[in-house]
């Protein structure tokens, strides 16, 4: 780790610099609002067969040819199984408050039902160094890496495995429920059953809308029975999902055809979700796309009323919105991982329906940069779905890969990510100030990890990781959070003064991308 004083000192003032050059106005976070950082087992771990770990789906689909850019695998990662104790001293040196990890199902399960208390003891070993910190941990039990040899005997298109997911929820909660308060069950369950069993851009890398919509149903069954096993053990707890959200505009918001493709998009990517947990039904014109791809057949009688068990939180994942329209666009934002693999559209039901990009700056993933979309987003939740329910919100991810450029001494002077976020927790602070009970937010992530098919080609880091040395250095980005965590203030950009902050609406384009 390197976060001496000199080197933070010198990085400090460039951050200043940064900030006065940026900002016009200060505006405080309200009132007990949390900041935190997030990242995920698979991501950073590494420790694949110690201590008695077995291979997650993810382990194969790495080690797949062609699966992986540059064939990179999660088999040493950022070595966090080894460095969890400096890992959560920078984070106590930066201020973070809660930190939202995974646990390794395959830890934990190696053979997807036997428990290994071995890897139970990294978790508490893990779980104690954050409390010891004065740091908040934040649970989540699945962030996509099933057991192999729960794939072997079907993966999550098959029921049983919903069952076998509660059972390691329980394993964990027996050992970590007297410390841990904040269980979330799933990440992104939209990924995990359509980015990997339709689209095949993801582990278990399979292409079928049929089998995708079968995930998705036990995914959701199993987040439902986990819910209510954990909340009849504790009636404390504070239980819930993470999912992630798009912002679906059509193009042209007079033409029905391209306001349909938006429906399709927000319909398959988020309201498929939401309504089973905060209404127990599927949405009608959901039902109606899929139509002939045997959602049905998997959906028995109670399923529903398992699945909306109420929660106390929603975790909401966001990185960017979308203008969809019927037409093909001239110019597409690209945004696929340079993999030989073929992949599809991880929709089940949306052919015909294409992304336009709309101008708007971006990543270095091709994910156009749009805050506002973050506050349309959590109004939009809190008046459809979560208010009446009661339930609170927390951002459980938002962050951006850009190229960055390390100088001699590893550091990263990263001032687009230091705007991204300044832009987007001032898009919150927006919700909130318009009444939504948003309580925290966790940016993805800590520090750079593997990202999933894309390797460690992407950066999503406020922390630099070198993989040849394992060395951490903190990048500007770190500093200035610390600083907003310290001085509880968001030096904001300045519209007045024409700095583009991202909040042009969308418009047609060009481009050539299905979704
Ligand atoms: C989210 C994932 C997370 C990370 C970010 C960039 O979809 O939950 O693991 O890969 O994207």
């Amino acid at each position: 780790m390197t976060l001496n004083a000199t080197s933070s000192d010198r990085a400090a003032d460039r951050a200043e610099q940064q900030s006065g050059s940026l900002s016009a106005a200060a505006r405080r976070l309200p009132e007990g609002f949390v900041l935190g950082v997030a990242t995920a087992a698979y991501q950073i771990e590494g420790a694949r067969h110690v201590e008695g770990r077995a291979d997650s789906i993810w382990d194969t689909f790495s080690h797949t040819p062609g699966a992986v850019v540059d064939g990179h695998t999660g088999d040493v990662a950022c070595d966090h199984y080894h460095r969890f104790a400096e890992d959560v001293a920078l984070m106590q040196r930066l201020g973070v408050q809660s930190y939202r990890f995974s646990t390794s199902w395959a830890r934990v399960c190696p053979d997807g039902r036997a428990v290994n208390a071995k890897g139970l003891d990294f978790y508490e070993r893990l779980v104690d160094a954050l409390l010891t910190a004065g740091i908040t941990p934040w649970l989540t039990l699945y962030h996509w890496d099933l057991p192999q040899a729960l794939e072997d005997r079907g993966g999550w298109p098959v029921r049983e495995t919903a069952d076998r997911f509660v059972d390691y929820a329980l394993a964990v909660h027996d050992r970590l429920g007297d410390r841990v308060s904040t269980w979330t069950t799933l990440n992104e369950p939209w990924c995990s059953a359509f980015v990997g069993y339709t689209s095949g851009e993801h582990a278990p890398g399979r292409q079928s809308p049929a089998d995708g919509l079968a995930a998705a149903h036990h995914l959701m069954l199993g987040h439902g029975q986990t819910v209510r096993a954990l909340r009849s053990r504790d009636a404390n707890l504070q239980l819930g999902l993470t999912l992630n959200f798009t912002v679906a505009d059509p193009v042209d918001p007079a033409d029905p055809c391209d306001v349909d493709a938006a429906r399709r998009v927000d319909g398959q990517m988020n309201r498929m979700f939401l309504d089973p947990v905060f209404r127990g039904q599927y949405p009608a014109d959901v039902l109606a796309d899929v139509a002939g791809l045997g959602l049905e057949h998997h959906v028995r009688p109670g399923d529903l009323a398992t699945i909306s068990a109420p929660i106390d939180v929603l975790g909401v994942n966001y990185y960017n919105g979308g203008a969809f329209s019927h037409l093909p666009p001239v110019t597409a934002l690209s945004g696929a991982p340079a993999t030989t693999r073929q992949t599809r559209s991880p929709f089940p039901a949306a052919d015909g329906v294409h992304g336009h990009p709309r101008g708007l700056p971006v990543t270095s993933m091709d994910w156009e940069v749009q805050p506002e979309g973050l506050t349309r987003l959590l109004v939009r939740l809190h008046e459809e779905y979560t208010g009446r329910a009661g339930t609170t919100l927390h951002v459980t991810e938002n962050g951006a890969a850009f190229d960055d450029r390390p100088d001699e001494q590893g550091f990263v002077d990263d001032r687009a990510r230091v705007e991204y976020v300044r832009s987007h927790l001032s898009s919150v602070v927006d919700a909130v100030e318009a009444g939504v009970p948003v309580q925290g937010y966790f940016y993805w992530s800590f520090m750079d990890n593997f990202e999933w098919a894309w390797g460690y080609a992407k950066r999503f880091g406020i922390v630099r990781v070198d993989y040849d040395t394992q060395e951490r250095t903190p990048k500007a980005s770190a500093l200035d959070y610390a600083r907003i965590i310290r001085t509880r203030e968001l030096a904001v950009v300045s519209r007045e003064r024409g700095e583009d902050d991202g909040r042009r609406s969308p418009q047609a384009t060009s481009g050539v991308s299905d979704v």
